[in-house]
């Protein structure tokens, strides 16, 4: 299939854009590179022995997305093109429904135009929000997030929904990702934000490379078995492969469906932690401050809709997981 990979630099994105150029597809890449560097696409290419055709463009700049489907005969749409980053979106309520809506709408409306109809959407397990028991199931009400970011999701997925059932001829696939870490083996292609990392493992990541001092522990004292919250961390290759999975099943398929891309596993911070250093016999200096406002305490994946809808299951180990992060840090 031809894909569009918005967001195809980014650090989900990228990886996706590996496994479906091995799987045989034909990648074309729109990044306005506003958080991913040119040069990924250079380290897609050594990886793959393809260049994915690559538009520096904005997904809500509707002219520029219009002559990119006018050029390829566009199949299927994966959209990780979005901002991000949970406590700048407190901040910057606005910047984020608008930008995030905004692509989305523009999308959705320029893949009507050419008649497109597979939709492979980034969403989150944010969208479950703070009253749903975990694990997460999908039939559960995902209707509430804690931060305007998680907001938007829960608003696309909505927008989606509506938009399937005016148009039954259409599938989508919202894939609810839990906490992915880790990085390509090639160590080419890795989580790399700009400025300090707001997430977790790049963060231990540039504690380990010597970046920064230390890494300080959001809370202690969460009604956890070790008082640090519990995160569903899975491998960002195992995502990748799930939206490759989610491609080959909305292929012949319509309607739209929700998915938890997860292991189904709760592993600490301290656990994690603990976890990075021994995979790479390095040693993480850390300091427990208060806790982080808007985060929950613990929640993972139920993950058997991906298994038995997507025939998708995470294959990589933790252990797996941290030492890629790290082969990738070391050098970024
Ligand atoms: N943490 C620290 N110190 C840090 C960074 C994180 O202790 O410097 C802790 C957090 O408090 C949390 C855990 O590590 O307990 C994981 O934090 P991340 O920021 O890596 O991930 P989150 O679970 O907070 O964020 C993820 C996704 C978001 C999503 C959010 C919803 O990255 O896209 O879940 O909760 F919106």
């Amino acid at each position: 299939m031809n894909v569009l990979v918005t967001g195809g630099a980014g650090y989900i994105g990228s990886h996706t854009a590996v496994e479906l150029i091995h799987a045989g597809h034909k990648v074309i890449v729109a990044d306005d590179l506003s958080n991913a560097k040119a040069e990924v696409i250079d380290r897609i290419e050594t990886i793959t022995g393809t260049r994915p055709a690559f538009y520096p463009i904005d997904c809500k700049d509707k002219a520029a997305l219009d002559a990119v489907f006018a050029e390829h005969k566009i199949d299927a749409v994966i959209h990780f093109a979005a901002f991000k980053a949970v406590g700048e979106s407190v901040q910057k309520p606005l910047a984020y429904y608008r930008n995030n809506l905004d692509s989305a709408l523009t999308l959705l409306e320029v893949m009507e135009k050419f008649g497109c109809r597979k939709f492979i959407f980034s969403s989150s397990a944010t969208v479950y929000g703070p009253d749903n028991p975990y694990p997460y199931k999908e039939e559960m009400p995902a209707v509430k997030s804690t931060s305007p970011y998680g907001q938007t999701k829960v608003m696309i997925e909505r927008i989606i929904a509506d938009y399937v059932a005016a148009n039954p001829d259409f599938c989508a696939v919202l894939l609810r990702y839990f906490n992915p870490i880790g990085a390509h083996e090639s160590g080419l292609l890795g989580d790399d934000p700009n400025g300090i990392p707001n997430n977790l493992m790049p963060y231990i990541g540039r504690v380990a490379a010597g970046k920064l001092e230390k890494l300080t522990i959001f809370g202690n004292d969460y009604p956890t078995p070790d008082g640090t919250c519990r995160r569903d961390y899975l491998h960002v290759v195992d995502l990748a492969v799930g939206h490759l999975k989610a491609l080959e099943f909305a292929k012949d398929k319509t309607g739209v469906e929700a998915v938890n891309l997860g292991t189904g596993n709760g592993v600490s911070v301290l656990e994690l932690v603990s976890a990075f250093q021994d995979a790479n016999n390095i040693k993480i200096p850390y300091v427990f401050g208060p806790r982080r406002d808007g985060d929950l305490p613990a929640f993972w994946a139920d993950a058997e809709k991906a298994k038995t809808l997507l025939g998708w299951e995470a294959q990589y180990s933790v252990e797996d997981m941290c030492r890629s992060a790290w082969n990738f840090a070391k050098n970024a």
